[in-house]
């Protein structure tokens, strides 16, 4: 048809078609042919369930779902022709269905409506891209392990405020990770579970009068369940939000950790080695060697919670049922998606790949007075002091080594008997960093022999 005539599909009561700057905004199809084959999925649900609940013959079902089949094949290979003239996915594959099959075509939307159909096409999507970030997660999960493994008990310093606060192991330091992403992963199948349910059948807004099976077609989508209020089911975007919460919040994680392995990786540093597989080169100079994954991911967030206010926003003011507003649900979410699961891909690609510089590591657990806190506490220990006054006497220790230009191990124990006499030899034993970490045998403290149970826990529920 061209595109001066009234629309094919609701122009019934319409003189005239649409203004071009009409048609541009109001075409959805630019962006919503990613939903291609989850709409054929929906159309052939419903087809099926129209013949078996004698709503249309058996004959027309059947022609239905080979030229759905056919719509579908020729879209995976790149010969349909979409038109905006038909606005969006949905109309683009009926009018392709009507020249393929005739008039059997025109009984496919017997009992539903766009409304439900987008809903349902949108849900399918989002439900595999939840499925993507699980299994995205896992992997991103199993590297960790096998980092923290590796060094359970290589000595590097903790931080606060980025200044050396106490030893910690490298081990612990890969697994808060874990425990991280791992909530992430609890997140998404909370959303995932909750998500799960067919709006197919709502049709409009309220239902139909055709003696449909929602229970059939939820079935076939591998829905848990139909939604059971029509109205919600065509207005809530509630899914799509809790998709983008959940992306945002594990996107803010990578980022977290994309920006300490930018840090970690600086000739400053020199904690780990990215692999030259996910590092580049600067044009103009020769010694550059660039963590542009760390800092891409560490950007993304960027987009990603921009896409969940841009939704938030959009649906904040909507009286119920559907608005045309909602067609403004899709583009972002799917960036988001897009840019959710290459953050992982690449994050898990990097941890795979890099190795950890344990002598480095050591070096900078060394430094800094990081074992300061031990001292106080053996003060409180070994000679009795208030915690108070233990800090007090070591802060002062630390003052008198950074005069000296030394560390707290490298005072000499006259030094240290200066600033307060019941101190004795025994005191040098928890200046050592190795001493420290073991020593933090606290449940989910730093010590080797935590890292290696929570380590085991984690392989455990990984499988
Ligand atoms: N393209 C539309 C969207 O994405 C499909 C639903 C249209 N429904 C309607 N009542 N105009 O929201």
């Amino acid at each position: 048809m061209s595109d001066t005539t009234s629309n094919q599909m609701w122009g019934g009561r319409f003189a005239a078609g649409p203004d071009a700057i009409m048609e541009a905004i109001n075409a959805s199809i630019g962006f919503d042919k990613r939903l291609a084959a989850q709409d054929i999925a929906g159309s052939r649900a419903h087809a099926a369930m129209l013949a078996a609940t004698g709503i249309v013959k058996a004959s027309d079902a059947e022609a239905m779902r080979e030229g759905l089949l056919t719509v579908l094949s020729e879209i995976e290979a790149g010969e349909f022709e979409f038109s905006a003239a038909l606005e969006d996915i949905h109309m683009n594959v009926e009018a392709r269905l009507k020249t393929l099959i005739g008039d059997a075509a025109g009984r496919l939307h017997t009992g539903r409506s766009r409304n439900d159909q987008v809903a349902t096409d949108f849900r399918l999507w989002v439900r595999d891209q939840l499925d993507a970030g699980e299994e995205q997660l896992l992997a991103l999960l199993r590297a960790l392990l096998v980092q923290a493994e590796a060094g359970a008990d290589w000595v590097m310093p903790g931080f606060t405020h980025l200044q050396t606060a106490q030893p910690v192991t490298w081990g612990h330091h890969m697994m808060a990770y874990v425990e991280m992403f791992g909530r992430d992963l609890s997140r998404l199948r909370d959303a995932r579970a909750r998500m799960n349910e067919s709006p197919l059948g709502a049709a409009a807004l309220a239902g139909t009068g055709f003696p449909i099976d929602r229970e059939m077609t939820a079935e076939a989508l591998g829905f848990d369940r139909p939604m059971a209020n029509s109205l919600d089911a065509v207005s809530d975007r509630d899914f799509a939000l809790e998709f983008l919460s959940v992306a945002s919040i594990s996107a803010m994680h990578l980022s977290r950790f994309a920006e300490e392995l930018v840090i970690w990786s600086s000739a400053q540093f020199r904690f780990v080695t990215l692999s030259d597989r996910f590092s580049t080169g600067s044009s103009i100079m020769p010694q550059k060697k660039n963590p542009d994954a760390a800092e891409l991911i560490r950007a993304k967030i960027g987009r990603i919670f921009g896409a969940n206010v841009a939704l938030m926003t959009v649906m904040k003011g909507l009286p119920l049922a559907y608005s045309k507003d909602m067609q403004e649900d899709k583009e972002q979410v799917f960036d988001a998606a897009d840019n959710w699961l290459l953050s992982l891909a690449a994050m898990t690609g990097m941890v795979g790949d890099m190795s950890a510089n344990r002598a480095s590591l050591e070096a900078a657990a060394s430094s800094g007075f990081s074992t300061a806190t031990d001292l106080a506490d053996w003060l409180v220990r070994e000679a009795g002091l208030p915690f108070r006054d233990a800090h007090h006497v070591t802060g002062t220790l630390v003052a008198l080594a950074e005069k000296k230009g030394c560390d707290l191990p490298d005072l000499s124990l006259s030094d240290m008997q200066g600033v307060h006499e019941s101190i004795t030899e025994g005191v040098f034993d928890v200046l050592g960093v190795h001493n420290s970490v073991a020593s933090r045998t606290s449940y989910g403290g730093t010590a080797p022999a935590q890292v290696r149970a929570q380590i085991a826990r984690w392989k455990e529920r990984l499988g």
